[in-house]
């Protein structure tokens, strides 16, 4: 079967960015020109998703009229004649298929993608964690479709992380890997790094079959008390093979303020309308800084 719908979990607190995530959601946080959950939105649409469902939570309308058209604005930019912009917001409206869903009450990220179910059906989907971003060449959810359509089976991106990171992701066991794709044998969520069983962790992209709403429904709360996604992979793992990808690109983790920083100021050195004046701009902060 076909890859079609991608989730995209936007129902996080965002505590890591208080104050600015009181009023406004962190997905709406800027990189560079847009902001974050809009990389996630065009990632999906670059991997051939063709519909979007976006799970958020209380206080997170800000997405929603993101992606929606404003007329008030199309009209006041067609009267100054700003045409480029004009396009520019009326492709942002246009941009995608987008069906909200909100998780009522925060229990984890196994039971946000379980608040999908009803939307998603009988078929396998993406999930999309808009916090990991992930600059490539071609989109890494286009990197672990293409790995799953040959095998139809789960399949989560991974990466190689430093062993003081370890208990920040969830951390698989893998077999042997061969083209960048591995049979999955057990993943642990952020465990303490003596009891890791690799150094590849999980990064916010999964390919998964419908069997993870069962196997979510029948997870208990795991770390930090939450219905964890990764216990309910590895409960999957009884009936069905999950692969994972050693994705080719660049990972950013803008979920807390230096990431998204980092981010913010790697990605601006890419942009070429930005990247000479950046340049020289950071060369002179840091001189100054040494002096
Ligand atoms: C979540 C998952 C974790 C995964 C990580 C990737 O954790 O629970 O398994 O490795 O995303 O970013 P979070 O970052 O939401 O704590």
């Amino acid at each position: 079967m076909k890859v079609r719908k991608a989730v995209i979990i936007a129902a996080g607190w965002g505590t890591r960015f208080l104050p600015m995530t009181r009023t406004q959601p962190k997905e709406m946080l800027p990189l560079v020109d847009k902001p974050l959950i809009q990389y996630a939105v065009e990632e999906a649409i670059n991997s051939g998703i063709e519909q979007i469902i976006m799970v958020t939570a209380i206080a997170k309308r800000a997405i929603e009229d993101y992606f929606e058209p404003s007329f008030e604005l199309e009209n006041f930019l067609q009267k100054k004649g700003q045409t480029r912009l004009l396009k520019k917001m009326r492709e942002l409206s246009n941009m995608a298929d987008i069906t909200y869903i909100r998780q009522k009450e925060q229990l984890g990220l196994g039971h946000a993608v379980l608040t999908a179910r009803g939307l998603v059906g009988n078929e396998p989907f993406a999930v999309i964690l808009p916090d990991d971003i992930i600059d490539a060449r071609k989109p890494a959810l286009k990197q672990l479709i293409e790995v799953f359509e040959p095998r139809q089976g789960s399949i989560l991106a991974v990466e190689r992380v430093a062993p003081a990171d370890l208990n920040k992701y969830g951390i698989i066991k893998a077999g042997r890997i061969s083209g960048g794709v591995a049979r999955v044998l057990g993943l642990v969520e952020k465990p303490e790094p003596a009891q890791a069983p690799s150094d590849l962790g999980v990064v916010g992209r999964y390919i998964l079959t419908p069997a993870i709403f069962d196997a979510i429904a029948q997870t208990p709360p795991g770390r930090n008390e939450e219905i964890q996604l990764t216990d309910a992979i590895a409960l999957l793992l009884a009936d069905e093979s999950v692969y994972a990808h050693l994705f080719k690109g660049i990972r950013y983790d803008t979920g807390f303020p230096l990431g998204l920083l980092k981010a913010n100021v790697s990605m601006a050195l890419k942009n070429p309308d930005m990247r000479t004046e950046l340049r020289e701009y950071l060369k002179t902060v840091l001189k100054n800084e040494t002096i």
